[in-house]
Parts: C-alpha cells; structure tokens; sequence
C-alpha cells in the first residue's frame, strides 16, 4: 500500500466516558474518525495515570480503524512488549523518556507494530534528525502531556514546518497532539502535520447516547485542515 499522507483525525479517547469506553470508539468510528488515539499516562513522567496493557486489549475489539498508543511513561522498553500484545498498531515513545530513544524505536519496531517518536514542546525539531530511519511518526506535543483540554502552544507550528522539510520524501507521518481545533488546526496542516490528534475538541457537547455532535466536531476539524491545503 502507498504512504497516505492525507489528513487523518484521531480523537483521544482521554476525553471520553470512562465507564463506556467500547461504545465511544464505536461512536467515534461511526461518526468518521480515521485513528483511535490511545493516551497512556504512568504518574511519574507525565503528572496523570491511565491505562495499563489489560486497558489497551479491552479496547483493542472495538477498534476497526487503527489504534495509535501514544506512551507518556519512562521507562519505556520493559513495557513495550505488552502493548505490542494488547493490539496497538502504533506505538510511540517520547524522546525524553529515557536515554536510549534509538533503541526503543528498534525495540518498537522489532514488535512488528509501527513505531512513532514524540516531541515535548521544549524539545527541538532538530533532536530527531538521527531518528529518521526507525520512525513511522514523529509526533509534536503543542501542549505539556499529561492531561486533556490545555491551550495551544503556537511553537509547533514552526516545528512541524521543520520537520516535514527534514522527512523530505520519506513515508512519516507527522501527528500533532494537544489543543488542536477547528481554529488550530489550519496552520498545522499547511506546515505539513497529516495526523491531528483531539480530545475535547471531538467530544465536547456530545455522547454515547448523543453521538452525532462527535461526527460534526470532526468534520469541523477535517474541514479546516483540508481548506489550509488548497
Ligand atoms: C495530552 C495527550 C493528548 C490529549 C489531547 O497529554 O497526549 O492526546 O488527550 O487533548 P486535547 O485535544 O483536549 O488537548
Ligand atoms: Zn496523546
């Protein structure tokens, strides 16, 4: 299959019913989103904690689409196996977790699954340019990780603009996470991000019962990021 660099939208379940987790990933594939971003936070990296590998699995049947582990745990390698098992397709690592991101990307990949780096906003485009040939994804945090809901940091706009110019030609996604919106979002995609990351900009005024509001938050977003492009 051909690299697909178009926009994809990958609501962070961060922001959905923790008591129904299977029918908000029904909900939000139903209502057109392109990933599952799957939000692991272990208290000690990040400042917040979620879900552990049985979590991940029990999500796993009800994803069709593509299930994106975005770890916000240090370390990370002793882990890597069981979300690899759990069923991520994708499993990214920050780059600030540890002194050995190289090795975890191999370890990463040596799963079979897709391997992405992660950038806090501190971190500079240029710290990946040694990464280029292990990663499927590099993605840009444009808040501090650790919770949902935070104001965007503008600085991963010029970020993301470097590091397409540094991917050139090779298939990478870049995946911008943290205060993305209908508002937002236009100026990441011009700069060349193809995998935008929501929480409460996809589920806000919406529910399990009340689904369809998913389906408009994303629509809104898709839209804004498709118009930056022409
Ligand atoms: C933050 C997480 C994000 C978060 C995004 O640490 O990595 O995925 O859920 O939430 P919003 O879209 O609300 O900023
Ligand atoms: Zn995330």
């Amino acid at each position: 299959m051909s690299f697909d660099r178009s926009i994809k939208i990958a609501p962070s379940i961060l922001s959905a019913d923790f008591a129904n987790f299977g029918q908000e990933i029904r909900a939000i594939e139903a209502q057109g989103a392109d990933w599952v971003h799957v939000d692991v936070m272990d208290g000690h990296f990040v400042p917040n904690l979620t879900f552990g590998p049985p979590a991940v699995k029990a999500f796993r049947p009800h994803v069709t689409t593509f299930m994106d582990v975005h770890l916000m745990i240090a370390p990370v390698d002793p882990y890597i196996e069981a979300y690899a098992e759990a069923g991520a397709d994708m499993i990214t690592a920050h780059l600030e977790a540890g002194p050995h991101i190289h090795r975890t990307l191999q370890a990463i990949k040596a799963t079979g699954k897709m391997a992405g780096v992660s950038l806090n906003p501190g971190t500079p485009a240029e710290s990946i340019a040694d990464l280029l040939d292990v990663v499927d994804m590099v993605l840009v945090m444009t808040v501090n990780p650790g919770f949902g809901g935070q104001k965007f940091l503008p600085l991963g706009i010029e970020k993301t603009r470097k590091i397409r110019e540094m991917i050139g030609d090779r298939p990478i996604h870049i995946q911008v996470d943290g205060g993305v919106t209908p508002e937002t979002v236009g100026a990441l995609a011009a700069a060349g991000g193809d995998v935008f990351v929501a929480g409460s900009a996809v589920f806000k005024g919406g529910s399990v019962d009340n689904p369809a509001p998913y389906g408009d938050n994303i629509r809104a977003i898709r839209a804004a990021a498709v118009k930056a492009l022409k």
